[in-house]
C-alpha cells in the first residue's frame, strides 16, 4: 500500500495519468444535479427570506457549501440576510449585460447567492423564455453544489408558481396569523391544481409551539377537506427579537446568535429538511421542469 503514487506523481502518458486526464474531461457526466428546496409563501413578510437564508447557512455549515437564488426578481432582499451586498443581480442578466456565473456572490460561511434585482416590475414579471433562459444558465452557475435553495416571490403569479411548483420540495412559510394561512392556502391550492401528486412541506414561523401546531391543524384541516393534497409539519420558529440583531449585524442569525431560540429551531428545521431532501424521489430535476415551455 505504501508504494501507491498519486495520479499527480505519475509520469505523463502512463495508463494512470490517461485515466485521470479522461476523467478530467468527463466531469461533466458527473456533475451534481442540486436537490431543490423552494421557500415559498402566499403573503409577503411571513419570513421566506430569513428562513431560506439560515436555512442555507446551516446547510452549509454541515456540508461546505450550499447555493440560495433569490427568486424574488423584482424585490429581493435575501442578500440582506446574508449580509451581503451585490454588485451585480439578476436584472444584468436579464438585461444581457453579465452572465450567471457573474452574479455568483460567495460568502465567507460558505453560501453562493443569485441575487435578485430590487424594485424592477419588468424583472418581476419575467417572461417564460427567460425562465427557460435561466434553467439553461443555472447548472453552470450553480457549479458541483448538492443543494440549491429558492427565497421565493410571495403569491400565486403564474412564475411563481413555475419556480416553486419545478423545485424538487416546498418549503411554505406561514405564520400564525388568518390572513398568512388563508394565502397559504391558496398557494398550495394553486401548486396543487397544476401537481397532484405535490407534497407540501410546512413550517409557522413567528409562533410559539402551541400556537405552530393549531396553526398548522387548520391548514391541514382545509387541505385535506377540499384537496388531496399530503402537509407535512415541520415546526415552527418563535418570534424572536435576535432575528432583527442579525439583520443589523448583517450576519446570518444562524452564526451571529446560535443559542437564540429562533437560531436552535431554525438548526432543528434544516436538519429535518436533509432528512428529507436525502431521501427526495423527484431529486435533481428542477433545471427540467424550469426549463418546459
Ligand atoms: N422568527 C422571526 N422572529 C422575528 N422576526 C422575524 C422572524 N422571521 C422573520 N422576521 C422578520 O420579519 C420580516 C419579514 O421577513 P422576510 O424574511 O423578509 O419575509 P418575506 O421574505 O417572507 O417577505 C423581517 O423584518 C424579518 O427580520
Ligand atoms: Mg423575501
Amino acid at each position: 500500500m505504501g508504494t501507491a503514487h498519486s495520479t499527480e506523481e505519475e509520469p505523463r502518458g502512463t495508463f494512470l495519468h490517461r485515466i485521470a486526464r479522461r476523467s478530467r474531461s468527463l466531469a461533466f457526466l458527473r456533475r451534481t444535479v442540486p436537490t431543490t428546496l423552494a421557500c415559498a409563501s402566499g403573503k409577503g413578510g411571513t419570513g421566506k427570506s430569513f428562513v431560506a437564508a439560515n436555512l442555507a447557512t446551516a446547510f452549509a455549515a454541515r456540508v461546505g457549501r450550499c447555493a440560495m437564488m433569490d427568486a424574488d426578481f423584482g424585490l429581493g432582499n435575501g442578500h440582506l440576510y446574508l449580509g451581503l451586498r451585490p454588485r451585480l443581480t439578476l436584472q444584468h442578466w436579464f438585461e444581457r449585460r453579465a452572465t450567471l456565473e457573474d452574479l455568483v456572490l460567495e460568502s465567507s460561511f460558505g453560501v453562493d447567492l443569485i441575487p435578485a434585482g430590487s424594485g424592477l416590475p419588468r424583472l418581476a414579471e419575467m417572461p417564460t423564455e427567460e425562465l427557460v433562459r435561466l434553467a439553461a444558465d443555472l447548472p453552470r452557475a450553480i457549479g458541483q453544489q448538492k443543494t440549491l435553495i429558492l427565497d421565493a416571490a410571495a403569491g400565486v403569479s403564474t412564475q411563481t408558481l413555475r419556480i416553486v411548483g419545478s423545485a424538487d420540495r416546498i418549503l411554505l412559510v406561514v405564520t400564525p396569523d388568518l390572513s398568512a394561512l388563508t394565502d397559504g392556502y391558496a398557494l398550495a391550492k394553486c401548486l396543487w391544481l397544476r401537481d397532484r401528486d405535490l407534497v407540501v412541506d410546512v413550517v409557522v414561523n413567528k409562533s410559539t409551539e402551541d400556537a405552530g401546531k393549531r396553526a398548522f391543524d387548520r391548514l391541514e384541516d382545509v387541505a385535506g377537506r377540499f384537496l388531496d393534497l399530503p402537509l407535512h409539519y415541520l415546526g415552527s420558529v418563535p418570534n424572536d427579537p435576535a432575528a432583527e440583531r442579525a439583520l443589523r449585524k448583517q450576519r446570518p442569525l444562524v452564526l451571529s446568535e446560535p443559542d437564540s431560540p429562533a437560531a436552535i429551531a431554525l438548526v432543528a428545521l434544516a436538519d429535518r429538511i436533509a432528512g428529507r431532501l436525502a431521501t427526495q424521489r423527484r431529486a435533481g430535476r428542477f433545471f427540467e421542469r424550469l426549463a418546459v415551455r
